[in-house]
């Protein structure tokens, strides 16, 4: 069932994949792997697009990096794509073949203001599965800077297992000590948007709050929390920040083993007010990109210690009010997998 709801959910929903300003110039690309897929974002000439990394030719892949500037050239026999089209060598010996109809396997892509989103097939429009989010999004990314730290591997867990443990703040004291735990975060109060959730919560570290505050007067944010925010875009992203100075962008993407879990993370660091140096915040960012590794690896060690077949899409037996967020997304499984049931059933119905 869970490998099936994973398909259904990648396969159903919009997915943030990156920021506009991550795709700046020609050659730019991204790659993320989601079960057996990979998802390669690509700018040509201008033009951002979406494709599985497979060549249309026999199925190389064409970029083996996560991200980067470079031709999407498959090195096999050359086949080139270039400006919606591809360029195919020794063309002559292809007789029959209706060259004119080669291309990439794409998927669709959106706007969010300046956050990409792409999708195989969502099942609705992106304003509708983001709802009030997406001015938040909007908002966040038209002060985004660029990218400034990028991390990729494998969690040894179920993705679902590592989205619930960054929903709930019950393990913040005995898992992140000396990282997260020193901000001290409070109860805070939990928003919920659909099947997306934001968590605001105060910092209880009172010295830590007024250093962050005196910072503020070098940004001029569009949006700006004053303590700590962790928005959660169903299913698979993570956006979290402290005092909206950069943002942590989060995947947790389903492989297609139960134990393993695509992990991304990215920093992305929010535009300084006219007249100041980029530099000044460089320390801050470096110290920032660094906290965060911290709280993955501990994230990630605390999972591997929580099997698969432990989920459920009921709620646990027991869950404290710091697992409210578990709980919703619990509640949002259980509505995918109806919704998955109901589309299959109503797909055999019309068979012949
Ligand atoms: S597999 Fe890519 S050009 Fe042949
Ligand atoms: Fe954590």
């Amino acid at each position: 069932m869970n490998q099936a709801l994973d398909t259904f959910l990648w396969e159903t929903h919009w997915h943030l994949a990156c920021h506009r300003s991550e795709l700046l110039a020609h050659g730019d690309f991204l790659r993320l792997t989601i079960l057996d897929r990979e998802v390669v974002v690509f700018n040509d000439h201008g033009e951002i697009i979406a494709f599985d990394n497979r060549c249309p030719h026999r199925g190389a892949r064409i970029y083996l990096e996560n991200h980067g500037n470079q031709a999407a050239t498959c090195a096999y026999h050359g086949w080139t794509f270039n400006r919606g089209q591809f360029f195919i060598p020794g063309q002559e010996h292809f007789k029959g073949c209706d060259l004119n109809r080669v291309d990439f396997r794409r998927w669709q892509t959106e706007w969010v203001a300046d956050f990409l989103f792409v999708g195989v097939a969502p099942n609705q429009a992106i304003e509708d599965q983001l709802g009030d989010v997406q001015p938040i999004l909007e908002d966040i990314s038209f002060g985004v800077m660029g990218r400034h730290d990028w991390n990729a591997y494998d969690f040894q867990c179920d993705w679902k297992i590592a989205i619930e443990n960054a929903l709930e703040p019950y393990h913040v004291d005995l898992v992140h000590p000396h990282s997260l735990g020193v901000l001290d975060l409070q109860a805070g109060q939990n928003d919920f948007h659909g099947k997306n959730s934001i968590w605001y919560a105060p910092l209880g570290n009172a010295k830590m709050a007024n250093k962050l505050a005196r910072i503020s007067e070098f940004f001029s944010l569009d949006f700006q929390y004053k303590g700590y925010a962790s928005i959660y875009i169903y299913p698979f992203t993570m956006l979290s920040s402290t005092f909206g100075y950069s943002y942590s962008l989060q995947h947790f993407l389903p492989s297609s083993l139960p134990n393993k879990t695509h992990f991304y993370s990215r920093l992305l660091t929010m535009a300084l007010k006219p007249g100041r140096s980029p530099e000044l915040m460089n320390s801050l960012f470096a110290s920032t990109a660094e906290t965060n590794r911290r709280v993955f690896e501990e994230d990630h060690q605390i999972c591997q210690r929580v099997p698969a077949d432990t989920w459920s899409p009921e709620p646990p037996r027991y869950a404290s009010d710091t697992e409210a967020k578990l709980l919703h997304f619990r509640a949002s499984c259980r509505e995918a997998l109806q919704q998955m049931i109901n589309t299959s059933s109503t797909a055999t119905s019309e068979l012949p």
